[in-house]
């Protein structure tokens, strides 16, 4: 979508116009001209509708007297002592869900008289984003879509624009494209996005002056990387270790390491999954999908941080090379494992992974992100990702970046009780524990791969990736959660001045 800000009053004719109206339904300036304008219709229809203005509800008028507009729409702004980015943000989506295929082609929003308790080009910027996330689609593969069913809508104008959109809106488009990455790589299908299909992808990366390197099994397996091959094994597909460089400061810098996890299908493998559901283990690499995003975002805002971005890429198959229950391996680290269950696969390539990359970077932290255990949704649902930390201020950071932009963060306890149920008898420990508390012997699994005195936090996003139901900022598919997260930790704590 075109997004443009101008000083000028609104282009009505053959655009929607958009309005706002505040808490209670009381019309703001331009609401109130427009209703005077067309002889009170606006103030009929909110009242008809029992708009109370609350925040992203909307009001629509179709043709109305004595104004050009194809449509009016009266946008709730809630209390405007509360109207910050995310407001701004969830108004933008709705406007996009309503018009979206609605047969509108342009959109003019009239900023006259709005306040918010933002500056107010950050407020017109954040609007716009919120538009653009939302009209995020996945339509690659439909060949029969009718008309109605396409998208219409081919430009955003604020218009009244307030001064200051320019900054905000650069560093915002950097990371919406990010999300739109993410967006794309978690929808593609296992047969499409595989190791070699999502490095191939990354490359693109390049672009905004990301560093790529690439391992092989060959390599991996000279490291030594027994966990995250023993995964791979039962895949004809070549697995892949995918690191993404960006150096914003200097590179004497401790870098900030993101870590995903990258399973670009799980079966389960030999501990087979059952069939029903099974099609969406295709996400299975939204860590993955997430750091990767993120370093889009990262890169092409220019952030003044170093940022290393390392995925490990395998798929989890079942065939007649595929590991056994009760195999042992002997990880990266060391540390021998016993695969208790082949379907607790994430935390044998993030294992290997981990150690690498703390071994290689030296990192000041590092944080990975994962669609790691089935029980992480059955305690959070779909609200909140898990974050486990070694550090209570990481964990603070990560929480308040997550509340920023709204991709939520529950901590989670870890502890040594814990840790103990994940102790086996024949090696130094089993990949999986009993099935109470499940994500959290999951995180005390990888923590035994955590170098002492590296701050390390692990985020536990199986809830977050995919969302069976429409949202704000997305429809359902791919949320794209993580990549904004990553990219406002990045902002808030790592840039050089
Ligand atoms: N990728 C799954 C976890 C998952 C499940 C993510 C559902 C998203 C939705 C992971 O590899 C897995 O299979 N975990 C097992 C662990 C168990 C065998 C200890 C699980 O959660 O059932
Ligand atoms: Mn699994
Ligand atoms: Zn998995």
């Amino acid at each position: 979508m075109r997004i443009a800000y101008s000083p000028d009053v609104p282009v009505a004719d053959g655009h929607v116009l958009v309005v706002f109206a505040g808490k209670d339904g009381v019309l703001g300036s331009a609401a109130a001209g427009l209703d005077a304008q067309t002889g009170g219709q606006v103030a009929r229809a909110c009242k008809a509708a029992r708009f109370d203005g609350e925040t992203a509800t909307l009001v629509e008028l179709f043709a109305p007297h004595a104004v050009g507009a194809t449509r009016v729409l009266v946008a709730g702004l809630g209390d405007v002592t509360k109207a910050d980015a995310s407001v701004f943000e969830r108004i933008g989506g709705a406007l996009a869900a309503r018009l979206l295929t609605s047969g509108e082609v342009a959109v003019t929003v009239d900023f006259a008289g709005v306040t918010a308790v933002i500056p107010l080009g950050e407020a017109a910027a954040h609007l716009a984003h919120g538009a653009v996330l939302r009209s995020y689609r996945f339509d690659y593969y439909h060949t029969k879509l009718k008309p109605r069913q396409l998208p219409t809508l081919a430009s955003l104008t604020i218009a009244h624009a307030p001064a200051g959109t320019e900054a905000p809106h650069a560093r915002l488009s950097a990371v919406a494209a990010g999300v739109a990455l993410t967006r794309d790589l978690v929808s593609e299908p296992a047969n499409i996005i595989y190791p070699e299909s999502f490095v191939a992808r990354a490359q693109a990366l390049t672009a905004v002056g990301i560093r790529i390197e690439v391992l092989g099994e060959v390599e991996m397996a000279a490291l030594g990387m027994g966990a995250l091959l023993g995964v791979s094994q039962g895949s004809v597909r070549e697995a892949k270790l995918l690191v993404m460089h960006w150096d914003g400061a200097d590179s004497a810098a401790k870098p900030v390491v993101l870590v995903g996890k990258g399973v670009t299908f799980d079966t389960g493998g030999i501990s087979l999954k059952q069939p029903t559901g099974m099609e969406d283990m295709k996400w299975d690499m939204g860590g993955a999908g997430a750091v990767t995003g993120a370093m889009h975002a990262i890169a092409a805002r220019k952030s003044r941080a170093r940022v290393i971005g390392v995925c490990g890429l395998v798929e989890n198959m079942p065939d007649g090379n595929a590991q056994r229950p009760g195999d042992v391996v002997t990880s990266m680290s060391g540390q021998t494992i016993e695969v208790i269950n082949t379907d607790a696969e994430g935390r044998l390539v993030l294992c290997d992974v981990l150690w690498w990359a703390q071994q290689q970077f030296a990192p000041e932290v590092i944080v990975d992100l994962a669609t790691l255990t089935g029980a992480m949704i059955v305690a959070l649902g779909h609200e909140y990702g898990g974050l486990f930390a070694n550090d209570d201020a990481l964990a603070a950071q990560l929480q308040a970046a997550g509340a920023a932009v709204g991709d939520k963060l529950w901590r989670q306890p870890m502890g040594e009780p814990y840790d103990r149920l994940i102790d086996s008898q024949i090696a130094d420990m089993k990949n999986v524990g009993p099935r109470e508390g499940g994500s959290i012997t999951a995180a005390q699994f990888i923590a035994r791969f955590i170098k002492p005195g590296v701050k390390w936090a692990h985020l536990d996003i199986a809830g977050m990736v995919w969302a069976s139901k429409p949202a704000a900022l997305w429809d359902k598919g791919a949320t794209g959660y993580g990549v904004r997260l990553l990219d406002r930790f990045v902002a808030d704590n790592f840039e050089a001045e």
